[in-house]
């Protein structure tokens, strides 16, 4: 069931949860490789859907038979996963890379799913340059032994840089937008910022849009889809 940021569930809509299934699906087809495949969301400006929708996504991944996916929250500065599978935002990456803990104390598991999280931890001074060092590609690199699929929820790239030096992290970025929020200027500039850093961009997603409903029936069959 489709949530959104305050954890509440949007209900199972069935536009909402096949819209999740689809990013999923496209996100699968998008990103060919052997071993774990590495994706992250971003955005132009603030506000308009990371969260909510890496989060969905992971948990229609982790839905599929026999997928280890794992769930990180790499927006060190404001971090919601926490809040959006109610679970502990601390400790989480930042306690992992200070050494404060070990991996295994970080790694939580959404109860009923087979969704796992790492959040982001306690909120440091130094965001940019904790994401940017060796230390966090050795625990990227650690986590892709153990999992098929690592998305990761960032911050948008026109008002911090944190994410952009994540993108050459990784092999697939998705750019989300909102409707009527997004502008074609802010995300132009986001597209240049994320092609300066090599990003691969494996396509867009876009919140918000009004569904028109459609009604398809194949010829002969009383059934239809809605
Ligand atoms: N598909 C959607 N339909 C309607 N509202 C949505 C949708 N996705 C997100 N929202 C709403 O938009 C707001 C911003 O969502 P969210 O926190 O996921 O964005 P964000 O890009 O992660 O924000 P930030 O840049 O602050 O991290 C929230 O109030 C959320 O409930
Ligand atoms: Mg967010």
């Amino acid at each position: 069931m489709a949530k959104n940021k305050d954890g509440k569930s949007t209900g199972s809509n069935f536009y909402t949860v096949e819209a999740y299934k689809l990013a999923r699906t496209n996100i699968a087809l998008s990103v060919i490789k052997q071993g774990c495949k590495r994706v992250m969301f971003t955005s132009a400006v603030a506000n308009e859907g990371k969260t909510t929708t890496t989060c969905n996504v992971a948990a229609a991944f982790s839905k599929q038979m026999n997928n280890r996916v794992l769930l990180m929250d790499c927006d060190l500065r404001k971090p919601s996963v926490a809040k959006f599978f109610r679970l502990k935002n601390t400790p989480g990456i930042t306690n992992y890379l200070s050494g404060m803990c070990g991996l295994e104390d970080i790694i939580q598991v959404v109860p009923g799913t087979n969704l796992s999280v790492v959040c982001a931890g306690l909120i440091p001074p130094n965001p940019s340059e904790l994401l940017e060092s060796q230390s966090f590609s050795d625990m990227l690199d650690i986590l892709s032994e153990r999992f098929d699929y690592i998305l990761i929820d960032t911050t948008p790239v026109n008002v911090v840089v944190d994410a952009l030096p994540l993108a050459k992290k990784v092999d697939g970025v998705a750019v989300i937008t909102f409707a009527e929020r997004s502008n074609y200027v802010e995300l132009d500039k986001a597209i240049e910022s994320l092609k300066r850093f090599d990003a691969k961009i494996i396509g867009f997603i876009m919140n918000g849009g009004k569904i028109r409903q459609h009604r398809y029936r194949y010829q002969g069959s009383r059934r239809g889809y809605y």
